[in-house]
C-alpha cells in the first residue's frame, strides 16, 4: 500500500478533475498558447454571475495586459479587477513550464463583498476621522468660553483690580500738578530776585515764599508720588498682560518649557480681587524646574482650582499653595480650609455639569475641564477632602512630556 502519498495513483488525473469540479474555486486551466483546457463549475458560474451569459472564456478578457508577460517571467500574477458589471474578481495567473510545455492555470476570486465591506469600512472610518475632528474642534471651543465666562465672572474683580491704580495714579497727576504749580511760582520768585539789582536783598522774600509754598514738603514728597505713579501703571500693565495670557487661544501650538511660578503668580494676580476680603494666603514655593506645556491652559486649571477654594470658603479662611519636583514630575497643589466635599460627592467632581452651587454661580465645567486638560498633558489630579475642614487638589505634571505613544495617562489615580 503507497501510504507516503509520493506516487500519483493511478486515477490522479480524474480525481484532480473530479476535486475541480467540486471545488468552490473559480480554476481555469491553459494550454500553452493560453487557450482555455478546461474550466469548473465555480468558474462556469462566475462567468455567468460576471456577465450574464458568459462563457468561462471570456473571464480572460479582465486580464490586464502585463498580466501575461509577469507571469511568464516571474511565475506568477495577482490582482484585483473590476469588471463591467462591478463583480470585483480576485485573479492569480501561474504560469510554469512542464517537461518543456508551457501550461498555465488562473484562479478566480468574487471579492466584490469583501471590496464592498472595505469601501464601507473606509467610509466609516472616515466619518470617524471628521467626526473625531468635530469634536476636537469643539472641545476647544469649549475650553475657550469656559476660560472666557470665568474671565467674565472675575471681570468685575479684575476691573477694580485695574481701576485702583489707576484711580491713584490719577489722583497723583493732581498733587503732581500742584506741586509742578508750586515749584514754576519758586523759579518765577528765583528769577525776580536774580534779575533785581540786588538780589541778596530778596533773600527773605524767597524763603518767605519758600516756606509759602512748603517746597520742602514737595521735595520730599515728589519722588514717592512718581514711585507709586509708576508702580500703578506697572501694575496695569501686569494685569492685562496676565489677562492677555489666559485669553491666548494655544490651539495646534506645541507645549513649551514653562515657569509654573509664573504662572501662579499672573493667575493669583486675576483672582485675586475675588479672595482677598477673606482668604489668607499662604505660599509655600519649592525648586521647580521649567515644565513643558501649554502655559495658558495649565494656568486655566489653576484659576478654576483657586475659585472653587475661594468659593468653599464662606466667612474667613485660608489657601495654601504649595509646589515641588520629585522623580521627573512638578506639581502644584491647593488647600483650603473651606467646606470640605461629602465621600460621594467626591466621585463626582470631574462629572461635567456636576455642580451643587447655586444656578448662575456654577456651571460644573471647571473641575471637568480641569481634568480633560491635564489628561492632555499626561499628568493627574488628586484630591483629598475632609468634610467641614477643607479640600487639596495637588496638580501633577511630568516635566517633560513623553515622546508620541510612550507615557501613561495616571488621571483614574483620583483618591
Ligand atoms: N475646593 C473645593 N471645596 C469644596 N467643594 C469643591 C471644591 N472644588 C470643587 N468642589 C465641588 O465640586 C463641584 C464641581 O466643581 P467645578 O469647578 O467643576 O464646578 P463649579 O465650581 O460648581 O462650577 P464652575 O467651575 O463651572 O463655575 C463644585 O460644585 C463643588 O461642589
Ligand atoms: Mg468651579
Amino acid at each position: 500500500m503507497n501510504q507516503d502519498n509520493t506516487a500519483p495513483p493511478a486515477t490522479w488525473s480524474e480525481d484532480i478533475l473530479w476535486a475541480l469540479e467540486v471545488t468552490d474555486d473559480a480554476v481555469l486551466l491553459l494550454d500553452g498558447e493560453g487557450r482555455v483546457t478546461h474550466a469548473n463549475a465555480a468558474t462556469r458560474a462566475l462567468a455567468g454571475h460576471v456577465q450574464p451569459g458568459a462563457i468561462p472564456a471570456h473571464l480572460l478578457t479582465l486580464l490586464p495586459d502585463d498580466a501575461w508577460t509577469a507571469a511568464r517571467t516571474q511565475g506568477r500574477w495577482a490582482g484585483e479587477v473590476t469588471a463591467l458589471s462591478g463583480v470585483v474578481v480576485a485573479i492569480v495567473l501561474h504560469c510554469g513550464d512542464r517537461d518543456g510545455v508551457v501550461r498555465s492555470f488562473i484562479t478566480f476570486d468574487d471579492v466584490s463583498a469583501r471590496s464592498a465591506r472595505q469601501v464601507e469600512l473606509q467610509q466609516r472610518h472616515d466619518e470617524l476621522q471628521r467626526t473625531y475632528q468635530r469634536l476636537a474642534g469643539t472641545q476647544e471651543q469649549l475650553l475657550q468660553s469656559e476660560k472666557m465666562a470665568s474671565i467674565g465672572q472675575l471681570a468685575a474683580g479684575v476691573a477694580h483690580e485695574i481701576n485702583n491704580p489707576i484711580g491713584y495714579v490719577h489722583s497723583n497727576l493732581g498733587t503732581l500738578q500742584e506741586y509742578i504749580g508750586g515749584l514754576f511760582a519758586m523759579i518765577e520768585g528765583f528769577e525776580a530776585a536774580m534779575q533785581s539789582d540786588d538780589p541778596i536783598a530778596h533773600r527773605d522774600d524767597v524763603q518767605a515764599k519758600r516756606e509759602r509754598l512748603d517746597i520742602d514738603f514737595i521735595i520730599g514728597d515728589l519722588p514717592k508720588l512718581l514711585e507709586e505713579s509708576r508702580e500703578g501703571i506697572e501694575r496695569v500693565t501686569k494685569i492685562v498682560q496676565d489677562l492677555k495670557d489666559f485669553s491666548h487661544v494655544g490651539r495646534d501650538e506645541a507645549m513649551r518649557p514653562s515657569d509654573l511660578h509664573r504662572g501662579l503668580e499672573s493667575t493669583l494676580n486675576i483672582v485675586w480681587n475675588d479672595l482677598k476680603y477673606k482668604v489668607r494666603l499662604e505660599k509655600h514655593y519649592g525648586e521647580l524646574p521649567l515644565v513643558e506645556c501649554h502655559q495658558s491652559e495649565i494656568n486655566q486649571v489653576l484659576m478654576n482650582l483657586l475659585i472653587n477654594a475661594g468659593q468653599a470658603i464662606e466667612e474667613r479662611g485660608s489657601i495654601t499653595i504649595a509646589t515641588g519636583a520629585e522623580n521627573g514630575e512638578a506639581w502644584i497643589s491647593i488647600a483650603d480650609s473651606g467646606s470640605g466635599i461629602a465621600p460621594d460627592a467626591l466621585q463626582r467632581i470631574f462629572e461635567p455639569f456636576y455642580t451643587t452651587k447655586p444656578i448662575g454661580r456654577g456651571t460644573g465645567l471647571g473641575l471637568a475641564i480641569a481634568y480633560s486638560i491635564i489628561a492632555k498633558h499626561h499628568g493627574r489630579i488628586e484630591v483629598t477632602s475632609t468634610p467641614g475642614a477643607g479640600s487639596g487638589f495637588r496638580v501633577v505634571l511630568p516635566v517633560v512630556q513623553p515622546g508620541v505613544g510612550g507615557g501613561v495617562v495616571g488621571v483614574d489615580q483620583l483618591a
